[in-house]
């Protein structure tokens, strides 16, 4: 089968669900194979931009992918002089969570990831498994290799607290669902999945960007007959990504104590948070709303959306109508008034949460004017927020709403 499904020169021969489907349907005459479906929607993206990327090429990269990292049903690990992976991935603990679902007569199970994750997350973790459609935040696609809810710094990996972290609590309010019954050594095995997917997935992108700008047409990366080649840029494509991944680890932002207030304290704190989250340093209010009902800037996207421009002509047509991505919805910001936190409640997640900006949405990182101190104080009142009366009478608004009335 060809992994080539161009948009623009034809219809897919295959949508996501049916190859999902294909996938998880064990039995019968002989066991299906599972393949990953290779980033149309990136591709698409670049050739849109650059007019670049020929078929051949593009077949080129998915066997290249291919070659380094294997398939669902086995997966392996690029291996390279320039780089050992094992030091980031772990490939029994990644064998227990690929490949099809079963049990082997020890108790040691297989194919987590399919049994837990696969009808939302998508077998190629693009977050378009079946169910995504239906959810409200989409489920995340893993191959740009972003994260919302981590303690490392903007652009970097998630490190593996986090994800754990992820696993153990789910996301409250949205359909990701805690995993905390499970053992030890399948939540271990799952989130070695997810950096796999994310690793596979962030090479896949980074040699479709490069076979757009640096390649000339008709160039592959690694050729069958071994002649001129650009084996080197696959080498360094692969290096760069793991590195990213390896250093994550060690570059959770340290924490700053959080001061131990008395009542008085705490209630003078959530004072100074206030007229923090409505100043201009902050400007908390431009987007969650004088309110702090959600309603102030309403019509941007994520990241992930945004990369495919979605008010492009033919966006539809291109993108959605072919499953290359699901329905663009706006990204809204939180109404911080009903005392749900994606990422965590602890006044240590909110801390994150302010000071690195939430990856990938347009929450950003704090100015770096807004000192630990004045963090702690929005922090305050944001955990604050959920109890204080949204409208109370003129005489106990804050100032900077009695000055308008
Ligand atoms: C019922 C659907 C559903 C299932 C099942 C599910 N997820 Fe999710 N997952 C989501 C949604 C929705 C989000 C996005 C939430 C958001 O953006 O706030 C998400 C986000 C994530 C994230 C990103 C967290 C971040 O900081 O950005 C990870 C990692 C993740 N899921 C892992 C998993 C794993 C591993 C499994 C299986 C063990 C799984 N999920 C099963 C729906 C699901
Ligand atoms: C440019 C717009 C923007 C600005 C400015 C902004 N936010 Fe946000 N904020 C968002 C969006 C969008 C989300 C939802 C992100 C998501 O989960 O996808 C969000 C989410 C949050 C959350 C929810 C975290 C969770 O775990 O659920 C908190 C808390 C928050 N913002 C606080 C703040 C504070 C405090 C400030 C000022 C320092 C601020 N925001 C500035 C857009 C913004």
């Amino acid at each position: 089968m060809t992994l080539i499904r161009s948009p623009l020169r034809g219809r897919l021969a295959l949508p996501t669900v049916a190859l999902l489907a294909a996938a998880l349907s064990a039995g019968g005459c002989g066991k299906p194979v599972a393949t990953f479906q290779a980033n149309l929607a990136y591709l698409e993206v670049q050739r849109r931009d650059t007019g670049n990327v020929a078929d051949a090429t593009m077949q080129n990269i998915a066997e290249v992918v291919e070659g380094l990292f294997g398939t669902p049903d086995d997966p392996h690990l690029p291996r390279l002089e320039s780089v050992d992976c094992n030091e980031v991935l772990d490939i029994q603990l990644l064998q227990m969570a690929a490949g099809s679902v079963s049990r082997e007569e020890v108790g040691r199970p297989h194919g987590l990831y399919r049994e837990h994750c696969v009808h939302c997350h998508g077998i190629s973790g693009d977050g378009m498994g079946p169910t995504a459609g239906f959810l409200n935040p989409y489920p995340r696609d893993y191959r740009a290799g972003l994260y919302k809810f981590k303690s490392t710094p903007s652009k970097l990996p998630p490190a593996h607290d986090d994800l754990k972290r992820i696993l153990y609590d789910g996301i409250p309010g949205t359909a990701m669902p805690s995993f905390k019954l499970l053992a030890d050594d399948e939540l271990a095995a799952l989130i070695e999945y997810v950096k796999y997917l994310s690793i596979r997935g962030q090479v896949e992108r980074a040699l479709i960007a490069e076979a757009a700008s640096e390649l000339d047409e008709g160039d592959l990366f690694v050729s069958a007959e071994g002649g001129e080649d650009n084996r080197d840029l696959v080498a360094e494509k692969v290096s760069s990504v793991v590195a990213r991944w390896k250093s994550a680890n060690d570059e959770r932002m340290a924490v700053p104590e959080r001061p131990d207030y008395t009542d008085e304290e705490l209630a003078e704190s959530v004072r100074r948070g206030r007229e923090l989250f409505h100043g201009k340093l902050a400007q908390c209010s431009k987007c969650h709303g004088e309110t702090a009902l959600g309603d102030g800037v309403q019509n941007d996207y994520d990241e992930w959306t945004k990369e495919l421009k979605p008010a492009a002509e033919g966006f539809r047509e291109t993108f959605v109508d072919n499953n290359l991505a699901l329905a663009p919805r706006h990204a809204i910001p939180r109404n911080l008034r009903m005392n749900v936190f994606r990422g965590g409640r602890r006044p240590v997640d909110i801390y994150w949460r302010i000071k690195i900006g939430i990856n990938g949405s347009p929450m950003p990182a704090a100015s770096p004017l807004l000192d630990d101190e004045k963090i702690w104080d929005i922090v305050n009142y944001v955990r604050h927020l959920p109890f204080e009366a949204a409208s109370e009478p003129p005489q106990k608004q804050p100032s900077y709403q009695r000055d308008r009335l």
